[in-house]
């Protein structure tokens, strides 16, 4: 027999739902994306994602429903991302999730957005089983997971202040690219070159595998200001290629080293940044070379969807984790947090 989840997502400004059928096989993926809404205003506007995910969640519920020829009967649990997030946004999924739940008679499982995004390799990668190395790098969080089981995990490295997507979407605002700032970026990176400005890689002495990127955001700034003050024509895809090779030596020299220090054999990128072209390439000649092998999702899998929920809360359900009609919305919370 097997099990059926829907997983709902509504932790920023994505509207998903999912069914997910035996934690890998994605009967339907759907996912409503404010991206337009937002763009005008350069970010993530919290009132109006919250507004948008109530308007358009029952709809997008309905579609993952009928896409994946599934009926309430059929299914096995409602997975819903309590935290991290925007309480607003996150709210609007819960108390839907709750409402499915209780009306139908069907187990409540709580997800860690995090962990759901580290559960999106579980997807096409039918021979990526724990124990692992992840790096999840997205628009709100970077962190260096040790992955030792489904719903067990060691936080092994994390950035000491911006998060790598954020960098992404900073510099982009910086060079004129819109809002989210990451896919641009990797496609004007393409036309430059990556060597044309030497831009810091930080390494931290206490703790070898945390970051930081609020450094070389500050030193993008600095070469844009001071191109301007002495009138230098700024070559916007040099800036860009130069920028993302700093950010992608860090995340794949700590990720690497990590990897070898745990005794991992395998290590995967999860996360928005993790579609990132100049990464994923770095990562697997780097990989290649310790011998390690290297795995990471769909781009569709990687940016917020709600199939990851489902996987995830696939692998928390057949752990025996249930929540509560009490589930509440947990912003703050931890990778491995119940
Ligand atoms: O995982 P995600 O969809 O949302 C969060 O949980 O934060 O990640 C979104 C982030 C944004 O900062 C976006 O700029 C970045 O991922 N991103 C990328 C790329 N595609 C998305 N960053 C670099 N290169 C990309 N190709
Ligand atoms: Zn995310």
């Amino acid at each position: 027999m097997s099990v059926k989840i829907l997983g709902i997502e509504s932790s920023c400004d994505e509207t998903a739902a999912a069914v997910v059928e035996d934690g890998s096989k994605v009967r339907s993926n759907i996912i409503y994306s404010q991206i337009d809404l937002h763009e005008v205003y350069g970010g993530v506007v919290p009132e109006i994602a919250s507004r948008k995910h109530v308007e358009k969640i029952n709809q997008v519920i309905k579609k993952a429903m009928q896409e994946a020829d599934c009926t309430w009967e059929e299914l096995d649990a409602v997975a819903v991302t309590y935290g991290p997030g925007l309480v607003g946004a996150l709210l609007v999924g819960v108390s839907c999730a709750k409402a499915l739940a209780y009306a139908k008679g069907l187990p409540l499982v709580g997800v860690n957005h995090i962990e759901g995004h580290i559960a999106a390799n579980f997807i096409e990668h039918e021979d990526l089983k724990p124990p692992f190395m992840c790096m999840v790098a997205s628009g709100g969080h970077s962190h260096l997971v040790y992955v030792k089981d489904y719903t067990e995990y060691e936080i092994v490295g994390r950035t000491r202040d911006d998060a790598a997507g954020e960098a992404f979407d900073k510099v982009a605002r910086a060079i004129g690219l819109g809002y989210p700032g990451g896919p641009k970026v990797d496609k004007l990176a393409k036309e430059g070159n990556p060597e044309a400005i030497a831009f810091p890689r930080a390494h931290m002495e206490d703790a070898p595998y945390d970051f930081s990127f609020s450094g070389l955001k500050s030193a993008v700034l600095n070469y844009l200001n001071g191109c301007e003050m002495k009138k230098i024509e700024i070559n916007r895809a040099d800036v860009a290629a130069s920028f993302q090779a700093a950010v992608v030596d860090v995340l794949t020299d700590n990720s690497v080293r990590a990897a070898k220090a745990y005794g991992c054999e395998k290590l995967a990128l999860a996360g928005g940044v993790a579609s990132n072209s100049a990464l994923r390439a770095r990562m697997t000649e780097a990989c290649e070379k310790a011998g390690v092998s290297f795995y990471y999702p769909s781009p569709v899998y990687c940016t917020d969807n709600a199939a990851m929920i489902g996987v995830q809360g696939y692998h928390a359900f057949m752990a025996g984790e249930r929540s509560g009609l009490d589930l509440n919305a947990v912003p703050n919370l931890k990778i491995g947090e119940r």
